[in-house]
């Protein structure tokens, strides 16, 4: 199965997991999930959720996302498109305009009437910044002595375009505001029947990096407390690293090379981990054979 006329981000997103969707295709056709909601606890881009509901793979997608300027940049796509798509076309797209739009990075939580305007400056910061990078510096630096100016990559037409395709989505997508930790918890106490996972958490070794919002050892090892305990089907992508293979030694876990686009794109291992049976592995497929890496192996292994 593959998705036709895929839908691309308005963002450019540090970690995006576009070429993640064989993988969850694989997940849903595997366990039969097309009647179930997907669920993305760390939206991010949402490129995954919105292509299998642009698609018509699955009917309805949740987003929450922690991030005030993520959350009210997909709000803003859905809820006031038009005024979004107006302040795109009137805003400067220069240096002026960027120290403005950095002062919007010291709030933490978005009040109602303020979503349009961090959502705008959510998207001039994405595409104006290195690598997608809302807290990073401008493309091209502050004296724009580069090759490479502040606008590069704020096409108004194509990113406009992009928006209007994925605001036809709105009634099959919902966007929320919340922790996912806390989202977790409270689905698994909530009736989660109708739902599937697909949980993307800020990355153990670059989190910090690139999101403004990311993980102590203590959060990462909350999410594997509460996933253990998940009455819900999900799967998770990491990045590989030999902590992480522990919190879940006892789930299924295999390898995916992933392409990354951030300042120099490279391929890099992911993890794949899940609490239900991993679809089909095939080497001349996108999933490497699953490594099942228990403690008591990785302690004789490093031992
Ligand atoms: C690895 S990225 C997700 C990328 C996404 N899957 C995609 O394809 O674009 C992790 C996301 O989690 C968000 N995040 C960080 N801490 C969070 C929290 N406590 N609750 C919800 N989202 C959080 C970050 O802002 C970031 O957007």
């Amino acid at each position: 199965m593959s998705i036709p006329n895929q839908i691309k981000s308005p963002l450019r997103y540090p970690g995006s997991k576009a070429t993640f969707l064989n993988v969850i295709l694989k997940f849903i056709e595997t366990h039969k999930l097309y009647e179930k909601d997907i669920v993305e606890p760390y939206a991010g881009s949402g490129i995954v959720s919105l292509s299998l509901v642009s698609s018509g793979v699955i009917k309805r997608a949740i987003l929450i996302e922690r991030d005030p300027l993520i959350f009210a940049f997909w709000k803003a796509v859905f809820e006031h498109t038009d005024t979004l798509i107006a302040s795109i076309e009137k805003v400067n797209v220069d240096i002026d305009t960027w120290q403005q739009f950095r002062n919007y990075l010291k709030y933490d939580t978005p009040e109602n009437q303020q979503i349009p305007d961090l959502a705008l400056a959510c998207l001039f910061l994405n595409r104006t910044n290195f690598s997608g990078i809302l807290h990073s510096g401008p493309v091209g630096g502050q004296s724009q002595n580069s090759n490479y100016k502040i606008d590069c990559r704020f096409n108004k037409k194509k990113i406009i375009s992009r928006i209007q395709r994925i605001s036809l989505l709105k009634d099959s997508v919902s966007v929320e505001f919340d922790d996912a930790l806390q989202f977790l918890h409270t689905s698994n106490a909530r009736n989660s029947n109708n739902c599937f996972f697909y949980i993307d958490p800020p990355y153990f070794k670059q989190g910090r990096k690139l999101y403004r919002y990311n993980y102590k050892i203590v959060d990462h090892k909350r999410l594997s407390d509460i996933l253990r305990n998940a009455n819900f089907p999900w799967i998770l992508s990491y990045d590989k690293h030999e902590f992480i293979e522990l919190l879940y030694d006892d789930f299924l876990k295999t390898h995916q090379s992933f392409r990354y686009m951030t300042k120099t794109p490279k391929n890099e291992n992911e993890l794949v981990i899940t609490n239900m049976q991993i679809p089909s592995l095939r080497k001349d497929g996108q999933l490497t054979p699953l490594v099942n890496v228990h403690l008591t192996d990785f302690l004789s292994i490093s031992g």
